[in-house]
């Protein structure tokens, strides 16, 4: 029987990087993951390498350069002719980026000393005992991070041709004529954008009567005004009631939000309702594991209700996001070798990746406002800043949150260009309890995007320079 300090059941993002951190540590570290690639090779990365954040990043850019060339070069004196889309050269290259990152992360653990086991864990006899692929392994500590899957809807099972999942998602063979997306969560509207851009007719189902609910309202409002305008359709406070499946279409039926009936007839529907814990043929409740509503139950630092078994990422409660299951993961890791490491949920940003992208960290308005929170607002629209203009993208507005007491940053919203990078920034700030004056007072480059978050943090003062 093979001994470990440690065994990370999955690996994902969280489970890779707890894995790695431990190793660091001197940790015996083993690593078990049941993911496999077409041809039955390990598949390391999880959710996020195979078909989540990583894959819809590179079609999110493929669909972008491709909308670019089609609407928005010739604007710069850039003339296209004979544009066209080679759909099965953007998918090969997608699929080529997913495997740099599965072998990226196979070499990680070579580099680092983690011994890895492709298969499907699970717990033996005890909370001490791991079953993989016919072996038994012991471990002084286990660190299950195994993820989520997706959740589908009563009746309309994917079968990843016409009812898709995140996974058919991100490698349809032809573009859809007609495409449904029910949810406008983040998996719908970063979808729904790719095929949208690519020529797709897309029509967005969502149960509640507005979207992007942990957004901050205003960014959610600006967000509505530019996906309508770039031509997503969007109807609101819907509520399915059948899937119909014929050979080569989708029919839903639903009431509206007036409670009319309708039918909706699509070639291709993506299902993205939000995700469950995957906690499925672990053992968990064989080894007294407490569980809720399927996530497994974690204190603050992420030890579960038997003293040895960790759980992080996806599997716990919290946000869905790669990097507070890769937080989460280091941590847990740094506890075990007896150090005492702290993760700040309150700056975790949140990004998505449409075009323009929206990201944020630390409490929305609605949030404030709801807990009595006494704060100022500042705001500065890209259209107000230089190289917004000479990129010929203006829309969106950066948005800064802070104590009207102390100035303390106590939220950071973007709508715009490159939010996903403009947002460090805030997350920095935050991290180090800085104050909105302190953002105005330092040296930002010019022309750049960032100018627009020093003007931002001016106007909390009312002092915002450029407009
Ligand atoms: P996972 O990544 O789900 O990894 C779990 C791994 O464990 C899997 O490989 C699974 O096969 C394996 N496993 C499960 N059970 C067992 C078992 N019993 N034995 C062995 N192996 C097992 N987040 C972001 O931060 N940014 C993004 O841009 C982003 N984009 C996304 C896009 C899409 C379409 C989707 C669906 C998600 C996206 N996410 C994004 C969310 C992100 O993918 C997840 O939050 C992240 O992958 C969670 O990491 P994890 O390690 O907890 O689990
Ligand atoms: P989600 O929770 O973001 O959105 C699901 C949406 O579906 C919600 O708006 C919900 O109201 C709606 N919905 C639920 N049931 C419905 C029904 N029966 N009919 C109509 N609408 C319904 O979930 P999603 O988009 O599936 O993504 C899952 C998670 O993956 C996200 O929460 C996020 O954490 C992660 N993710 C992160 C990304 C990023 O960081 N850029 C990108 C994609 C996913």
């Amino acid at each position: 029987m093979k001994s470990f300090d440690v065994v990370v059941i999955g690996g994902g993002p969280g489970g890779y990087i707890a894995a790695i951190r431990a190793a660091q540590l001197g940790l015996a570290t083993a690593c078990i993951d049941e993911a496999k690639t077409a041809d039955g090779k390990p598949a390391l990365g999880g959710t996020c390498t195979n078909v989540g954040c990583i894959p819809s990043k590179a079609l999110l850019q493929s669909s972008e350069n491709f909308e670019q060339a089609g609407h928005h070069f010739a604007d710069h004196g850039v003339q296209v002719k004979g544009l066209a889309l080679d759909l099965a050269q953007m998918l090969k290259r997608k699929d080529k980026i997913v495997k740099a990152s599965n072998d990226g992360i196979a070499y990680l653990f070579k580099k680092n000393k983690v011994t890895f086991f492709h298969g499907r864990g699970s717990f033996g006899s005890s909370a001490n005992e791991i079953v993989v692929a016919g072996e038994k392994l012991t471990a002084k500590n286990v660190i299950i991070a195994t993820g989520s899957n997706p959740r589908s809807l009563p009746g309309a099972e994917f079968d990843e041709k016409l009812i898709l999942s995140n996974d058919g998602a991100l490698a349809i063979p032809e573009v859809p004529k007609r495409l449904g997306v029910i949810g406008a969560g983040v998996v719908g509207l970063e979808m729904g954008s790719v095929w949208r851009r690519l020529g797709s007719d897309v029509t967005i189902l969502e149960a509640l009567p507005g979207f992007l609910g942990a957004a901050d309202e205003q960014i959610a409002r600006e967000a509505s005004k530019l996906f309508l305008k770039q031509g997503l359709k969007m109807e609101f406070g819907v509520s399915i009631s059948k899937v119909l499946q014929s050979k080569n279409s989708v029919k839903i039926q639903y009431s509206a939000s007036d409670n009319s009936s309708k039918t909706f007839e699509c070639d291709r529907l993506i299902v993205s309702i939000g995700r469950s814990a995957n906690t499925a043929g672990l053992n968990a409740e064989g080894i007294g594991l407490k569980l809720d509503r399927g996530f497994i139950t974690v204190e603050e630092n992420c030890r579960s209700s038997v003293p040895n078994v960790w759980a992080i990422g996806d599997v716990v409660r919290g946000p869905m996001l790669a990097h507070k299951a890769e937080e989460e993961g280091v941590a847990v890791a740094e506890r075990i070798a007896g150090q005492k490491p702290h993760v700040n949920f309150n700056t975790i940003p949140w990004v998505i990746y449409t075009s323009p992208e929206i990201a944020w960290v630390g409490k929305t308005e609605q949030q404030l406002k709801a807990e009595g929170v006494d704060y100022q607002v500042g705001t500065f629209p890209f259209s107000a800043n230089a190289r917004a203009r000479a990129l010929g993208d203006t829309s969106g507005l950066v948005k800064f949150i802070a104590s009207r007491k102390t100035d303390e940053i106590l939220g950071v919203h973007i709508i715009g260009p490159m939010a996903s990078e403009l947002i460090s920034e805030a997350v920095v700030a935050m991290e180090f309890r800085g104050s909105s004056e302190d953002i105005g007072m330092i040296c930002h480059a010019h022309p750049s995007l960032s100018e627009a978050i020093k003007d931002a943090a001016l106007a909390v003062d009312k002092r915002a320079l450029n407009i």
